[in-house]
């Protein structure tokens, strides 16, 4: 039976790029979609950008647009990302659009007319100068417990105290620099804890298959014991200045939190696609596929880190507003790049965009995805060595060869023409047909990695079919039969090859396209699988498929995520520490630098953290420095200058992108800067009070 899929991934911010990380979703649902298309099943796919909150407001404004205007941008720029990484939304919309509005309006006004929503005071902190609220993250100050200063709203990086913004010492506004106020305001509550909301809540994520079994604890964690009530109300509005809906009956003074409209917008993007396709009958499908009672799935693809929207948060909103609830929520594990986060500064943290522009193929990157992922919430790793191995040695050396090496003969000697293989019983062959349910059982329960494994050694069947049949010599011989006996070696491994075409479609979709040409056939379907090509079907001669990943494109790669690091002419003899000596002529021309040589050195501020005394040299100190979104060990020759105890919580200057050597005490992973002459020693450059880790020096 046909089976009726609304399949949504999650809805980008629209105030960023798209990265390697984001791809792992789009490309795992794509994959997901595309297969259960082929399969026959009527499948909707959408998604849309996020663009309300504060984020895009002020990053608007930074970049002198509106709101509207930014997010105009975005869109396009995602939309041509996706596009070129083969992901074929239905539709791909926005959260600010007429669709969601009415739908959020009507959610909110269902759960007030069920007593869900309330109202309480919230002291919050304002910035006089902006004249506006401030969310946590942009509340900065020193921490109540150890005195670290910059600290971030909710905790302390330094010593992990966690604490509520307002305990901060000294707390500034990220916005404007301004000292806040605490201001009270009336907020709008979702009432979470509501019995009614606990009990559907624990229904909902407890003993079913909506989650997987990581996802379902994580909730009883959350949740609580039955009775033990450990949900707390859900923050819904936002105060003016906000780019977000206004709240009804509010005066445009308050708004919807962005996470009330956000999932909304998977409901916006649907109906808007009805209203764009005539075809489809626009009333049914939304009863169908919106309200409470059809037939019909629906299901997202997310991220671990907000499955306590989805899971929580938003089938609340459904259940008490009169429409359906999720059927399946998946949820991945986030990016790695060679097996750490993606880091601005290693060249690591790489845009959709930049991997293209370094010729890399996308479907090697959705290859490399599928060969990594399954259905659990575990880390994915991208090991860039490993890509191009796995790459190279699977889809060129065993899928492709395979065409490679028969469709030559083929062309040669029977003008392309294939033989009957009607009554042949082949075993390879029937192997091939014998797989076709694993593998697609494997697509639908997202363990990608095991349909690649088998595909792969399908494919390592193959291969040494033909090695053990050796067409090249059978092509060499006078006699009838062994003419005969290659034709059907021939055929049997096209016949395999389009096999594997099947089985990688939904991977390689692009790539199916091209075979789908050189085989002359239409686009081939999951049943396809199951069948062989009829006699005297004609191939066209064996054309260029795919090519192999080389090393020179990884590092174009990694060089366009990563400003260009300049060696040093010379070594100092303290090598990480960088003396600055005044120069006294300073119009000596040849050796003037431009701008953007200067640009090259990604100098930021780093925050130390641990300082330890290095056994075995004498003048060295083992730093351990937070430059904001990692952390770095530095090894630097100050100790003739400082006791390294004295040295934790300074902040410093780093050279982020200096090559990481290696030292017989571990890796030195970037450079601090210091002044110093013969007579007074070494002083560390440090920043003004206020900078904190990761700002760029410039
Ligand atoms: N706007 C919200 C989602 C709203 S859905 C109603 C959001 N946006 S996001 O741009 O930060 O992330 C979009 C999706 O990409 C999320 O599911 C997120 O988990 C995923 N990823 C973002 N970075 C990722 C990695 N580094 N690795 C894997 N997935 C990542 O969250
Ligand atoms: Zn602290």
């Amino acid at each position: 039976m046909a089976k009726r899929i609304l399949v949504t991934s999650a809805l980008p911010y629209a105030n960023g790029s798209i990265h390697l990380g984001h791809l792992v979703e789009y490309i795992q649902t794509d994959i997901w979609v595309r297969a259960q298309k082929m399969l026959g099943h009527e499948v909707h796919y959408v998604c849309a950008d996020d663009t309300h909150g504060t984020p895009v407001m002020l990053k608007a404004e930074q970049e002198n647009l509106s709101p509207e205007q930014l997010i105009e941008h975005v869109h396009e720029e995602h939309s041509r990302d996706f596009y070129d990484f083969g992901i074929r939304f239905d539709n791909y919309y926005t959260t600010n659009s007429p669709e969601n509005q009415q739908l959020c309006e009507e959610i909110f006004g269902s759960l007030s007319d069920a007593g869900l929503i309330d109202e309480k005071e919230v002291e919050q902190f304002y910035d006089p100068i902006k004249q506006m609220f401030l969310p946590d993250r942009y509340v900065k100050g020193t921490c109540p417990k150890c005195q670290t200063p910059d600290q971030y709203g909710d905790s302390c990086e330094a010593c992990g105290a966690t604490y509520s913004p307002t305990d901060l010492i000294e707390p500034y506004s990220t916005v404007s620099g301004a000292k806040p106020d605490r201001k009270t305001s009336t907020h709008l509550f979702f009432k979470l804890s509501d019995a009614r909301c606990e009990h559907f809540l624990r229904e909902f994520t407890q003993n079913t298959d909506r989650l997987q079994p990581e996802a379902a604890n994580k909730m009883k964690e959350w949740l609580g014991e039955a009775g033990e009530t450990k949900l707390s109300d859900w923050d819904i509005s936002r105060d003016a200045p906000y780019f977000g809906f206004p709240i009804p009956g509010t005066n445009e003074t308050k708004f919807f939190y962005v996470w009330l409209d956000a999932p909304v917008g998977y409901f916006g993007s649907f109906l808007n696609y009805l209203t764009n396709h005539q075809s489809l009958d626009t009333t049914k499908h939304t009863q169908d596929f919106l309200r409470k009672g059809g037939e019909t799935e629906l299901i997202h693809f997310i991220g671990k880190d907000i499955l306590y929207f989805h899971a929580l948060f938003w089938p609340a909103m459904l259940e008490f507003s009169k429409f359906r609830t999720p059927t399946k929520i998946f949820a991945h594990g986030f990016l790695t790049v060679n097996g750490q986060k993606m880091s601005k500064s290693r060249g690591t943290f790489i845009t959709a965009r930049s991997f293209l522009e370094s010729d890399l193929e996308p479907e090697w990157l959705r290859y490399y995805y599928a060969a990594k992922l399954n259905d659990s919430m575990e880390d994915i790793d991208l090991n860039l060595s490993d890509f191009m191995t796995r790459v190279n040695s699977d889809l060129v050396g065993k899928y492709i060869n395979i065409a490679s090496r028969s469709a030559n003969f083929l062309a040669k000697k029977f003008d392309g023409k294939l033989t009957d293989l009607s009554l042949t019983d082949n075993e390879v062959m029937c192997c091939f047909f014998e797989r076709s349910e694993t593998i697609a059982d494997a697509f639908e329960a997202r363990q990608y990695s095991r349909g690649i494994r088998e595909i792969m050694a399908l494919a390592d069947r193959a291969n040494s079919y033909i090695d053990t049949q050796k067409p090249w010599e059978l092509a060499k011989s006078a006699s009838h039969t062994d003419i005969e006996k290659l034709h059907e070696v021939c055929s049997i491994a096209i016949n395999l090859f389009k096999i594997l075409t099947v089985y990688l479609k939904p991977v390689l979709p692009t790539l199916a396209a091209g075979v789908e040409g050189f085989l002359s056939l239409t686009s081939l379907k999951w049943s396809d699988s199951k069948k062989c090509l009829p006699r005297g079907h004609v191939i066209k001669s064996y054309k260029h498929l795919m090519g192999r990943v080389d090393q020179k494109l990884i590092d174009k790669l990694i060089t366009l995520n990563s400003q260009e690091s300049i060696e040093p002419k010379t070594h100092s003899s303290e090598p990480n520490t960088k003396k600055m000596t005044v120069k006294k002529n300073t119009v000596e021309n040849a050796s003037d630098i431009t701008i953007d040589t200067f640009n090259k050195i990604d100098l930021r501020v780093g925050k130390i953290i641990e300082a330890k005394n290095v056994e075995g040299a004498d003048k060295l100190a083992r730093l351990k420095i937070d430059l904001g979104d990692e952390q770095r060990q530095v090894f630097a020759g100050i100790k003739s200058a400082y006791n390294p105890e004295d040295l934790e919580g300074k902040l410093v200057v780093v050279v982020a992108n200096l090559k990481a050597r290696k030292m017989r005490f571990g890796e030195s992973q970037g450079m601090v800067l210091a002044a110093s002459n013969e007579e007074s020693g070494i002083f560390l450059i440090s920043p003004d009070s206020g900078a904190v880790p990761g700002m760029q020096v410039k």
